[in-house]
C-alpha cells in the first residue's frame, strides 16, 4: 500500500495472494504488517485501534506490541501475559513511498524498481484483473511487479502491482521526481486519470475474455 495511506496511529487491512493482512503504524512512524487474525479468538486485527503504541484488538481489547507480544489484557490488568501469547510480525519495509511485506521467500525490501529519485504518491486502484495482466498492460518486464514507466503518460511514473488473489490486483501509482523537477497537481491528476482509464480498459477486456 501507499505509505501516505497509513498515518501514524492508524490501522488498515489488505489482502496479498489471498492472505489477509493488517498494516498499522505506531506513534514513532514505524509500519508493521501482521496476519489479520488475533491469536485470542481470531478477530480481524484490522478492525482494531492503536493504543499506547500497541495494536489493540477490537473484541476483548488485548494489546500487542510492535514485536507481536501481547502486553496488556484489560480484563486482567495485573497479569503479565506469557511470551507465547503473540502475533507473528511479518518482515515489512518502506521504500519509494510504498509499504512492502515479505511473504515466503520474497525480499523484505520489495522488488528492485530501479528508481533512485524520490517518489510522490498519486493513488491506488483496485483492478478486477490478474496482476500479471496489469503488469503486462503497463509495460513491466515479464515477472516484474514494480518499476518505473516511461510511456504513454506524463513523465516518469513508478507503478507497483500487488496480486490480491488470482483474479484481482491493486495498482499503486507514484510520480518519480528527479532532482529539480516539480510534481504539480495537474501532473498527478493526469497520471491518476491514466490509471483509471487503464483499469477500465483492463477490466472490460478481462470481463469479455
Ligand atoms: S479476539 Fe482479540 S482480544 Fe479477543
Amino acid at each position: 500500500m501507499l505509505s501516505m495511506d497509513l498515518e501514524e496511529g492508524t490501522v488498515a487491512g489488505c489482502t496479498v495472494l489471498g492472505r489477509d493482512l493488517v498494516v498499522w503504524r505506531d506513534a514513532g512512524g514505524q509500519a508493521h504488517v501482521w496476519d489479520d487474525r488475533c491469536p485470542h479468538r481470531g478477530m480481524r486485527f484490522s478492525l482494531g485501534i492503536v493504543r499506547a503504541g500497541m495494536l489493540a484488538c477490537l473484541y476483548h481489547g488485548w494489546r500487542f506490541g510492535p514485536d507481536g507480544r501481547c502486553a496488556h489484557i484489560p480484563a486482567h490488568p495485573e497479569l503479565s501475559p506469557p511470551p507465547t501469547l503473540r502475533a507473528d510480525p511479518l518482515t515489512a519495509a518502506e521504500r519509494d513511498g510504498l509499504v512492502w511485506v515479505a511473504l515466503g521467500d520474497a525480499p523484505a525490501h520489495g522488488p528492485a524498481t530501479g528508481v533512485s529519485a524520490p517518489c510522490v504518491p498519486v493513488r491506488s486502484l483496485a483492478v478486477d484483473a490478474p496482476a500479471q495482466e496489469v503488469a503486462r498492460a503497463i509495460g513491466l518486464p515479464a515477472g516484474s511487479r514494480a518499476g518505473g514507466l516511461d510511456r504513454d503518460i506524463d513523465g516518469l511514473v513508478l507503478a507497483a502491482v500487488l496480486p490480491v488473489d488470482r483474479a484481482r490486483s491493486m495498482l499503486h501509482l507514484l510520480v518519480i521526481r528527479p532532482a529539480g523537477v516539480g510534481t504539480d497537481r495537474d501532473r498527478r491528476r493526469r497520471v491518476a486519470v491514466w490509471g483509471q482509464d487503464l483499469r477500465d480498459r483492463l477490466e472490460g477486456a478481462w470481463a469479455a475474455a
